[in-house]
């Protein structure tokens, strides 16, 4: 199987690649309280929907939105084509160039690490910048479910978990927010309309890979209550 080739089947036409909502930026840019002209980066951003938000939220803003595969590239290009305030590049964001008041990357960092991914962005902040990521977080001692859920990234961990990765990179944490239940219903219940559509192709590798997304779904779905994501707002000491 062509994996690259497949994945970029699978993960084209979405809204977003990853459970997260228009109000999380919000609250993030409030609880941050940014405003005017300032400079962001959105760190792995996929098809750009929080690209489209921040830009939204701040006209005045300059953002720029880091993505490495180019299909998605495309997806945030097209997206973003009538928002004169977001430049997509195609891009690695361990290597950030600038110095940003906000870096955002909602489900993103922990491809780099968490403690591994804020001491590299730590050179891309301004003065005051802060970090806005999401990262997949333990609310409790995991039972087979979750622990099959999260079978792909050993190194999750509950808040406190979190908390000490990011303070092993110098940084500190400004507040928090759990993103469980609604919004993870929200893209899955989208992401399996578009795997329904993949489904009715005759394609033997792309039906086993619709299957395997269709899994994950329905241990999701097992477990709601008990899969999520930590939104963390950060800054370096
Ligand atoms: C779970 S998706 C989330 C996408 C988007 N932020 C969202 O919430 O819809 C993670 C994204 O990070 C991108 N990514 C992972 N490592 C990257 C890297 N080193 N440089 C740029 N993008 C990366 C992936 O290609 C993917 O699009």
């Amino acid at each position: 199987m062509n994996e690259p080739g497949m994945l970029a089947r699978i993960y084209t036409g979405l809204d977003r690649e990853g459970p997260g909502e228009p109000a999380d930026v919000a609250w993030a840019v409030a609880r941050l309280g940014l405003s005017g002209r300032i400079t962001i980066c959105d760190a792995g951003c996929g098809s750009g929907a929080d690209s489209a938000t921040l830009a939204e939220l701040l006209p005045q803003a300059q953002i720029t939105a880091i993505e490495q595969l180019p299909h998605l590239v495309n997806e945030a290009r097209a997206r973003c084509r009538s928002l004169a305030n977001v430049t997509v590049r195609q891009g690695d964001m361990a290597d950030l160039a600038g110095r940003h008041d906000l870096i955002w990357s909602a489900g993103a960092l922990y491809f780099l690490g968490v403690t591994e991914g804020l001491r590299r962005w730590r050179g891309a902040l301004a003065g005051n910048g802060a970090v806005a990521f999401s990262e997949p977080v333990l609310l409790g001692p995991p039972d087979d479910t979750v622990a099959a859920f999260w079978e792909e990234y050993p190194a999750i961990t509950d808040l406190d978990g979190i908390v000490a990765r990011i303070e092993a990179a110098d940084f500190e944490l400004l507040d928090h927010r759990m993103i469980v239940g609604a919004p993870w219903a929200r893209y899955y219940t989208r992401f399996e309309a578009h795997l329904a559509t993949l489904r009715a192709e005759d394609d033997p590798d792309l039906r086993a890979a619709v299957a395997m997304c269709e899994r994950e779904i329905a241990m999701w779905r097992a477990a709601q209550d008990r899969i999520a994501y930590a939104l963390m707002l950060v800054r370096p000491r």
